[in-house]
């Protein structure tokens, strides 16, 4: 591994961080690309969160990762940001342009698309009919990504109706698209017309309650994507594929939103392989 005095500096910011990834998989690819380059986790605390970012303009660095608790206050002290971002209200990329400026993405929403592409080849997601799980930020950027591949209509449901309310109200007012809040009964049932089951809570995570859902009425030619990576295999995912409904992990999705950010950090577009996915799964 090259790290000369004229290395390219990255970094992931959060508080927790030691749980992060990212460096493993940055550094990897740093690695198998021959980069002059770093990417290290850095703990910041929330109340030292302007001065540090502050710190690494100055020191140079090329940009960072955003994670809890910081994607919403970053989000606000960004000069410049993408739409994916906008619409998220949340920035998880950050790009420090040679004006020292902060440009701010949300590189979940490609992370999200980007994986269904790779592992649903055939599936075009124009004018289907989506059915959302969620209505947090990962949700947010789920649905962005869907309405820009173009579905025609997505239903949305939620343990906390007002969220999801909110959050269809927010997306109604800049994009043009029926989005719609269902109850889970509703929603089972309105199954029967599903083209894509998204599940984007942390249900079925390690530690969590499972996700509990009715697949009864949902066509076996619908597509079911979990973004829940830990366990890879939830139990949505293994009584979607019991049943014989083709299936999207979520490993990918973190891979491929670890993607945008490297190529704009270190100017060269990695290579998803066998041997990054099984290291951190
Ligand atoms: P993220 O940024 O990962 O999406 P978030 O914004 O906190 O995290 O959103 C978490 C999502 O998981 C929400 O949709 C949340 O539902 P509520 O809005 O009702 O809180 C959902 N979620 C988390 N734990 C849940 C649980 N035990 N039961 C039902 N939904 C849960």
């Amino acid at each position: 591994m090259i790290i000369s005095g004229k290395a390219i500096k990255a970094a992931v910011i959060g508080d927790p961080i030691s749980h992060s990834l990212s460096p493993q998989i940055h550094n990897y690819w740093l690695e198998q690309n021959k980069i002059d380059g770093v990417y290290i986790a850095l703990k910041i605390h929330p109340e030292d969160l302007q001065d540090c970012v502050q710190s690494l303009v100055k020191m140079g660095f090329a940009g960072f990762n955003v994670t809890l608790p910081h994607k919403e206050e970053i989000f606000k002290i960004c000069q410049r940001k993408s739409k994916s971002a906008e619409f998220c209200k949340a920035v998880n990329t950050v790009i420090i342009t040679s004006e020292g400026e902060l440009f701010g993405h949300n590189s979940d929403v490609d992370g999200f698309i980007n994986n269904l592409k790779e592992n649903a080849q055939d599936f075009d997601l124009k004018d289907k009919i989506a059915f959302v799980i969620g209505a947090g930020g990962a949700a947010r950027a789920a649905i962005y990504g869907l309405i820009k591949e173009g579905v025609r209509k997505i239903y949305i449901t939620n343990r906390n109706e007002k969220k999801a309310i909110d959050l269809i109200a927010d997306f109604n007012s800049k994009a043009n698209i029926v989005l719609e809040f269902l109850n889970q009964i509703e929603f089972e049932e309105r199954l029967k017309e599903c083209d894509l089951l998204v599940n984007t809570t942390s249900l079925g995570m390690e530690n969590q309650p499972p996700l509990l859902i009715n697949l009864d009425f949902l066509p076996k030619s619908a597509i079911v994507y979990d973004i829940v990576y830990k366990p890879l295999m939830t139990e949505l995912l293994s009584n979607a594929q019991n049943r014989g409904n083709k299936i999207v992990t979520g490993i990918g999705m973190l891979l491929h939103q670890a993607v945008v950010g490297f190529e704009a950090w270190f100017k060269v577009k990695p290579e998803i392989d066998q041997s990054i996915k099984k290291q951190i799964s």
